[in-house]
């Protein structure tokens, strides 16, 4: 089969190759997915789990990409709850080889099935970015109606999603990123939005949540900005600064049935907008991974276009 290969830590996405690879087996409790469409994460070539197993051994080539939506086209020993045919998305597991490539081996847990109004390249660009934004807001923020969330990013992959959830959930929203991204955001739901180049955060005054993708200063300064009670969330790591008097919380996305499917339902109802930036073919992720274009949300491999 045909996929991307990383060997060469040090090169970032300059390394990327389309490579020959064989063909994936399904282990215990896993399916094969034939992947029409992968998801990349512009980071993933600075975690140590797309270098390393988990004991720290070398596991390269790897294969990159941990989002995909496809067909199930194999189950292995033991596997419930999924049938060959099927139309499935998810995230994979960052320790396995992931998903820029034809055929993907994942656990069944780790996916969720995607309905035939959803196309392929939607079900990719979800997984991460709805999940993250998910899992950030309601199981560590335990967002409340009438809230202050601050959503840094929020014209960005995650950031979107965390606007219109939060926004959809009852809160007033307060978008951040760069100033070409104000028109997006505020699009995107965000009731008022601060340019960091140029305004400055505190005007906002306090908050009872921030959602933090950016880290550093951006963090440390979000922190004294939480109320007494609130949260402070952190997907780039455990934060700087703590809130003096409320909650510090960071954390890895984990894949999730009942989560996928709720983020799912709202794209098919309209309520939850997708936020794709380019769309290339495997023969093109390479060039597409090292464009010197900013990158205007996520960038979709359509593997079977
Ligand atoms: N822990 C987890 O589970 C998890 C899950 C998903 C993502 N992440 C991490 O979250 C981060 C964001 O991911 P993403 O996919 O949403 O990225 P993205 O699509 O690039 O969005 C990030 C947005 O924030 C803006 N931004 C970043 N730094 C800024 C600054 N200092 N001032 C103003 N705007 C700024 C970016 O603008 P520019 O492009 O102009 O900088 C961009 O619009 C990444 O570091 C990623 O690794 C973590």
């Amino acid at each position: 089969m045909r996929a991307i290969a990383v060997t060469d830590q040090a090169a970032g996405t300059a390394g990327m190759k389309l490579v020959e690879r064989p063909e994936r087996q399904a282990a215990i409790n896993d399916v094969v997915v034939q992947v029409h469409a992968s998801g990349f994460v512009g980071t993933e070539l600075t975690w140590p789990s797309t270098w390393t197993d988990r004991l720290g051994r070398d596991r390269t080539p790897a294969i990159p990409g941990h989002e995909l939506a496809g067909v199930v086209t194999g189950l292995g020993y033991g596997t419930t709850g999924l049938s060959v045919g099927q139309r499935v998305f998810g995230l994979t597991d960052w320790y396995r080889d992931g998903t820029l490539a034809e055929y993907a081996a994942v656990e069944a847990r780790n996916l969720a099935p995607l309905p035939d109004d959803v196309d392929f390249t939607v079900g990719a660009s979800l997984p991460i970015s709805g999940l993250t934004a998910w899992q950030g807001l309601m199981v560590y923020g335990r967002l409340q109606a009438g809230q202050r969330v601050i959503a840094h990013g929020a014209a960005g992959a995650v950031g979107s999603m965390v606007t219109q959830l939060a926004r959809e959930f009852g809160a007033y929203v307060i978008g951040t990123g760069r100033a070409a991204d104000r028109r997006k955001a505020l699009d995107f739901g965000a009731h008022e939005f601060v340019d960091l180049d140029n305004e400055t955060l505190e005007d906002v005054g306090q908050v009872d949540l921030v959602f933090d993708l950016i880290g550093g200063d951006i963090g440390k300064r979000s922190a004294r900005l939480v109320r007494p009670g609130g949260t402070l969330v952190s997907i780039v790591g455990p934060s700087q600064a703590r809130p003096a008097d409320g909650l510090a919380v960071d954390f890895v996305v984990e894949s999730d049935r009942a989560q996928l499917g709720e983020i799912v339902q709202r794209v098919q109802d309209g309520r939850l907008r997708t936020n794709i930036g380019t769309v290339a073919t495997l023969h093109d992720a390479v060039a597409a991974f090292n464009s010197t274009e900013r990158r205007q949300g996520k960038t979709i491999i359509s593997v079977r276009p």
